[in-house]
């Protein structure tokens, strides 16, 4: 009992879990012969000098934690998922499980939005998943928010300034057309920002196979889950 608390103070308990969730989507890869498991290093990315400065590598979010939070967020069907800096398209597809109209990926990388477009065929096809797939190559920072976006997701994609961008373009898409929107944050580096920029109040925080999560929304006060 005592080895165990102390594993568990040493942040042992979360290595575990993060190892054993990190083979399921090892496995996930070859169920449907796609590839979204294999990090890609950011020199390998072909993004241009300024625009690299500000990146940051590929890494995919992994599927059972995402899964359980987008099932605790029970998120009305008919809206629209984006992933901003979505690389080979992981989380999309964990979102065509839901009940999102469509499932959109902006992403920098050509080479990674060659691999995300794949993959989302094959899945698509072997799934038979009723949801539209559709990936943008574009900056996040100037990718000109569509005023039917619901769901934002961000896997600490950039620095501070694109995020402070990305932040604006949603304000700009919500003084369009008010609506509620989420915005699920892995890894919130840079969660100050969205605290700071004062349209988007804190959901919550949602931890799951070690991963942390935060969750934010525009709607005043907190939307009850469940
Ligand atoms: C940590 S990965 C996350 C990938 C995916 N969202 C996931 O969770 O599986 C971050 C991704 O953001 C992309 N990225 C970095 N800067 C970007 C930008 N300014 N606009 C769009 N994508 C960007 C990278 O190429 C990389 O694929």
């Amino acid at each position: 009992m005592r080895r165990f608390s102390i594993l568990k103070r040493n942040g042992l308990g979360d290595t575990t879990k993060r190892i054993l969730s990190s083979c399921f989507d090892y496995l996930f890869d070859l169920k449907y012969g796609i590839d979204t498991f294999s990090w890609v290093d950011l020199d390998d990315l072909k993004i241009d000098g300024n625009k690299k400065k500000r990146a940051k590598m590929y890494q995919p979010t992994c599927t059972l934690p995402l899964r359980k939070l987008l099932k605790e967020l029970n998120i009305p069907p008919g809206k629209v998922f984006v992933d901003l800096g979505c690389g080979k398209g992981i989380v999309l597809l964990v979102a065509s499980e839901f009940c999102f109209k469509e499932a959109r990926g902006i992403e920098l990388s050509p080479v990674l939005c060659d691999i995300a477009i794949k993959n989302c065929s094959v899945y698509k096809e072997k799934t038979k998943a009723g949801i539209d797939f559709v990936i943008f190559r574009s900056d996040a920072g100037d990718y000109g928010l569509n005023d039917d976006e619901d769901v934002f997701y961000l896997f600490n994609p950039f620095d501070e300034y694109v995020l402070k961008q990305a932040l604006n373009n949603i304000t700009a898409s919500l003084q369009r057309r008010n609506r509620e929107v989420l915005i699920i944050y892995r890894n919130p580096v840079h969660a100050s920002i969205i605290e700071k920029n004062g349209n988007f109040t804190k959901l919550m925080d949602f931890s799951s196979w070690g991963w942390d999560f935060m969750v934010f929304s525009n709607f005043r006060p907190a939307r009850t889950t469940g």
